[in-house]
């Protein structure tokens, strides 16, 4: 089967800059797919491209772009057999030519990789999990499909928030329950709960980008302790069923080559040994992007001094790019890596990463990016592949919960496992 149109949409993202939609149509089957943007990018990832047209949507239009390479997007790919993605991704990567993706853009090209993946499963039967699940086996990833454990991310600071948080990312893994509805439903419970608390305690619960509680607090402890009594006010064991996990997102509190926290300038070991007394006190089970994305040194001794204890995450790090993770496992430098699909722009190469990740022990976790849509391409992806870990936010606002009912779906129409006592113990 071949591609028979393509058609692109400049639509809006959850933070209401535009993004693309791509519509592929193949025989009587077509389907659309939407691109996710993010705030605290890493400077290695894949380019996103733009009009720069500074009197329409303050720059960010993309009407010019499509006009530019909806023809020779089409021209590079429909004489392509749909059901092969490989050769479909590679032929966009080779019509960008860069390296970084930043002729045809990583927004254009990730939009067809996902829109064929989705044509494809249809023209198969299959649902798209388990269309990827069958795609995952040509780069050797054989993991049977499993639900994954949500990191809920119910407290919002850093680049996705205006309060003075600095740490980005405060989220709940329910991970001491059978079943994912279970975890969700104990986390969602908890998010209610966290809002009574701030409530209580006079603090606004206007939210975030990802959905999660965005209150004027500038002491992690003290969000902590919030986090802490809302998991107790929901009846729930903290460490026993629910686990704390935080992005710090740290490349945008290095400054002048010291971290900026609490009002101090620290250096990498001061920093690290803020991260050690806060997972003694805490039940903290992942950090993710803990250092800068260039503190390589750095990212070799938290691994070697609470590796063992802690999933150290790279996000910035590594930027899904199986070059920077090869580095990364040769240093020693993380024991899991943050998987989002428009760091690197293809679904083949996103694979790939996945692939060597899974080959080195290293655990991964599906992203979303801050600034989402409605697609919940992600949701399947995580399914199929079994990845073990999502982070999608919290479960408020629709593009966050979108992915999150495709999940409740999913579980509710098979009966696969959920391990998420055995995640957090990776
Ligand atoms: P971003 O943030 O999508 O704004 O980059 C998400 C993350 O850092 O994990
Ligand atoms: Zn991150």
């Amino acid at each position: 089967m071949k591609i028979d149109e393509l058609k692109f949409y400049e639509v809006i993202d959850s933070r209401g800059n535009p993004t693309i939609a791509c519509k592929i149509f193949s025989g009587k089957f077509s389907s659309i797919s939407m691109v996710p943007s993010g705030a605290s990018t890493g400077s290695k990832e894949a380019q996103e491209i733009r009009d720069n047209d500074k009197k329409r949507f303050l720059g960010k239009g993309l009407k010019e772009v499509i006009k530019k390479t909806e023809h020779q997007i089409f021209g590079a790919i429909c004489q392509k057999n749909l059901l092969d993605q490989k050769e479909i991704d590679n032929s966009l990567i080779e019509l960008d030519g860069s390296k970084n993706k930043s002729n045809i853009g990583a927004n254009m090209i990730l939009a067809v990789s996902m829109a064929v993946s989705k044509v494809a499963s249809q023209s198969e039967n299959m649902e798209l999990y388990q269309y990827l699940h069958q795609i995952a086996k040509q780069f050797e990833i054989d993991s049977d499909y499993s639900l994954p454990l949500p990191m809920m991310n119910i407290l919002n600071g850093g680049a996705h928030a205006n309060n003075p948080l600095e740490f980005q990312e405060f989220m709940i893994q329910p991970a001491g329950f059978e079943d994912f509805d279970e975890s969700l439903r104990s986390g969602i419970e908890i998010f209610h709960n966290l809002k009574n608390e701030l409530q209580d305690n006079n603090f606004s619960t206007s939210v975030g980008d990802e959905g999660g509680f965005a209150p004027e607090i500038s002491d992690t402890k003290k969000a902590l302790d919030f986090i802490c009594s809302a998991v107790e006010k929901s009846g729930y064991k903290m460490g026993d069923e629910i686990f704390i996990a935080m992005d710090c997102a740290a490349s945008e509190i290095f400054i002048d080559g010291k971290y900026s926290f609490e009002g101090n300038n620290l250096d990498t070991l001061g920093l690290i040994q803020i991260y050690e007394e806060l997972i003694k006190s805490y039940p903290i089970k992942s950090i993710e992007d803990p250092l800068d994305e260039n503190d390589w040194d750095g990212w070799k001794d938290i691994t070697k001094q609470i590796g063992d204890k802690v999933s150290i995450v790279g996000d910035d790090l590594f930027v899904t790019n199986k070059k920077v993770l090869e580095k990364g496992i040769k240093n020693v430098s993380a024991n899991s890596i943050l998987i989002k699909v428009n760091q690197i722009g293809t679904i083949s190469e996103t694979l790939e990463t996945i692939s060597l990740a899974n080959k080195n022990n290293i655990s991964t976790v599906i992203s979303h990016r801050s600034g989402e849509t409605e697609d919940t391409f992600i949701s399947d992806f995580a399914v199929g592949i079994g990845a073990g870990q999502i982070k999608t936010g919290a479960p408020s606002r629709s593009d966050r919960t979108a992915k999150y009912n495709r999940l409740l779906m999913i579980n509710s129409d098979n009966n696969f496992s959920f391990e998420g006592t055995n995640e957090i113990k990776k």
